[in-house]
């Protein structure tokens, strides 16, 4: 049985003081016995106080993105060794907005997750179509060929610090969600692409979440697919009781 995660991507919102507000209303109301893994990828400014606030609890917590260079004249950018040394192990790579309005691509992204796994954190890979390549039928086509960009160089061993999020570009920030059978449909997919690629052992054992408009009223009937594990969440992470109830639903 692979772990459910609910990961709740803030992007750029909360100042200090609103993310140290959040951050302990989750924890004060976050069941410690859950077995579901619950994240949180506040802003840089926010990691170090986040990742105090979360020590001892169940709470993880991730950085939204990272350079590939470990140090050096990058003005702006931050690298995976100063993530770890503010207590946080959990990196999120290649989402969309990174992809769309900062040119990343999956080759820098390949390097980008070669570098996070030298530092030995554990990556958040996020993926997904565009409308017009779903209404050309060429979403499975383009799934398959950003993971064998960015992540078929992987040792298999290396897979244990990947956690994949499927995430359709035309779902994410509109309010309109993939049907939780085209979200199985899917993952079972990319399952099916790690099998072959690897093995049907590890292509089991690689957690899939979902990603785009996922809420309180929608997130039971998605994690209840057999081939999702859980969630990857925007504007419903940003208030601790949508967030809380996302967590619930896993
Ligand atoms: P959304 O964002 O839940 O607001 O659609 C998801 C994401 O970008 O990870």
């Amino acid at each position: 049985m692979r772990t459910k995660i609910v990961a709740g991507n803030w992007k750029m919102n909360q100042n200090l003081t609103e993310a140290q507000i959040l951050t302990l209303d989750i924890i004060a109301n976050l069941n410690a016995q859950t077995p579901t893994r619950v994240i949180v990828a506040p802003p840089y400014t926010n990691l170090y106080v986040v990742a105090q606030l979360a020590q001892n609890t169940k709470l993880e917590v991730a950085a939204q993105n990272m350079h590939q260079a470990s140090s050096g004249a990058f003005t702006g950018e931050i690298s995976a060794d100063m993530i770890k040394s503010t207590g946080v192990n959990v990196v999120i790579l290649g989402h969309s907005e990174r992809r769309e309005y900062f040119g990343e691509d999956d080759a820098w992204l390949a390097q980008k997750v070669d570098a996070a796994l030298k530092e030995n954190l554990e990556i958040i890979f996020c993926f997904g179509e565009k409308l017009d390549e779903r209404k050309a039928a060429k979403h499975f086509e383009v799934v398959k060929n950003q993971l064998q960009k960015a992540l078929f160089h992987l040792k298999p061993e290396q897979w244990k610090s990947i956690i994949l999020a499927y995430e359709p570009v035309w779902a994410i920030g509109t309010g309109e969600t993939a049907t939780p059978e085209q979200a199985q449909e899917m993952h079972q997919f990319i399952r099916e692409t790690l099998a072959t690629q690897y093995d049907q052992n590890l292509a089991d054992k690689v957690s899939i979440l979902y990603g785009g408009s996922v809420k309180p009223d929608n997130a039971l009937e998605i994690f209840a697919k057999p081939d999702v594990d859980g969630g990857l969440i925007g504007g419903a992470s940003l208030k601790a009781g949508s967030f809380l109830a996302i967590v619930n639903a896993a």
